[in-house]
């Protein structure tokens, strides 16, 4: 078994910038954590790629976290939560954790009316994770999902936002207006960095974002094990990725909106 200590990193990957919001929660309620992030932006999109692909780059993206010395791996992305977080955790020595099953809960958790939309991409849509995990906590919640293929994609080209997204956005939150849910699941991490147009395409909804659920489950997964860094300290965060860095460098600096300092490019082998 792989030894971790307390004073080792956090590993956080994601397909891209999506999960920046996951780490951005994090870095807010860990403070004296270290992270390390590694965008995969040369795969991206995460949302068209199978499940086996997914699989196999969810392990040597673990691979390199671990060797940069991490004490737990967090999949800050749906999409390879769906895929491959029971496939990881049963290759990988170190603990993963993923997003999705705390959102599930919260989701059944907040709905009044057992109504519950969910957002997210064409792969994990597709994967029917979201409704087996709702329908763990209540099986009688309807569940209205709703696949988004174009929606993270024009959130990681770091175009301007213009009428074309707003329209997207409307005729994607259609279905669950027709469907009257009541709180609805962004099950994609790109999604909470168009927050606003969201809210305004779905009026009195709750939504329920994998960054706040995730970063509770992993600040209680962490103490429970002993593995917290003591709070007398100011973590340090660093960024990879495996495309263009400063293209990452560029659309991550607007999305975290603070410093990145120096990305490195990586090889992940397959
Ligand atoms: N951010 C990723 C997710 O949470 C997906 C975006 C993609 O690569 O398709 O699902």
């Amino acid at each position: 078994m792989t030894d971790v200590r307390p004073e080792m990193a956090i590993g956080v990957f994601d397909s891209g910038v999506g999960g920046l919001t996951v780490l951005d929660e994090c870095l807010a309620q860990l403070p004296a954590e270290d992270f390390i992030y590694f965008g995969d932006t040369e795969w991206f999109p995460y949302g068209d790629r199978t499940e086996d692909e997914l699989r196999h780059r969810a392990v040597g993206i673990s691979q390199w976290l671990i060797a940069n010395d991490v004490k737990t791996i967090v999949i800050a992305c749906n999409t390879a939560t769906a895929a491959a977080l029971n496939y990881l955790q049963t290759h990988i020595e170190i603990p993963v954790i993923g997003v999705m099953s705390s959102e599930a809960h919260a989701a059944v958790q907040t709905t009044r009316n057992r109504r519950v939309g969910l957002l997210a991409t064409e792969a994990t849509v597709r994967s029917g994770a979201y409704e087996r995990m709702i329908h763990a906590h209540d099986a009688g919640v309807e569940v209205t999902s709703v696949a988004c293929p174009l929606l993270a994609p024009a959130i990681q080209s770091g175009d301007p936002l213009d009428a074309r997204i707003v329209e997207m956005v409307r005729e994607y939150a259609a279905p669950l207006r027709d469907a009257d849910v009541d709180t609805v699941i962004l099950g994609c991490t790109h999604y909470p960095l168009i927050e606003r147009l969201l809210r305004r395409s779905l009026p009195n909804t709750q939504l329920i974002k994998s960054g706040e659920e995730l970063a509770r489950e992993l600040g209680e997964s962490l103490g429970r094990k002993g593995l917290l860094r003591a709070a007398d300290r100011e973590g340090s965060y660093r960024f990879a990725c495996s495309g263009d860095p400063d293209a990452f460098h560029l659309l991550g600096t607007r999305f975290l909106q603070m410093p990145l300092g120096h990305v490195d490019r990586v090889t992940i082998s397959l």
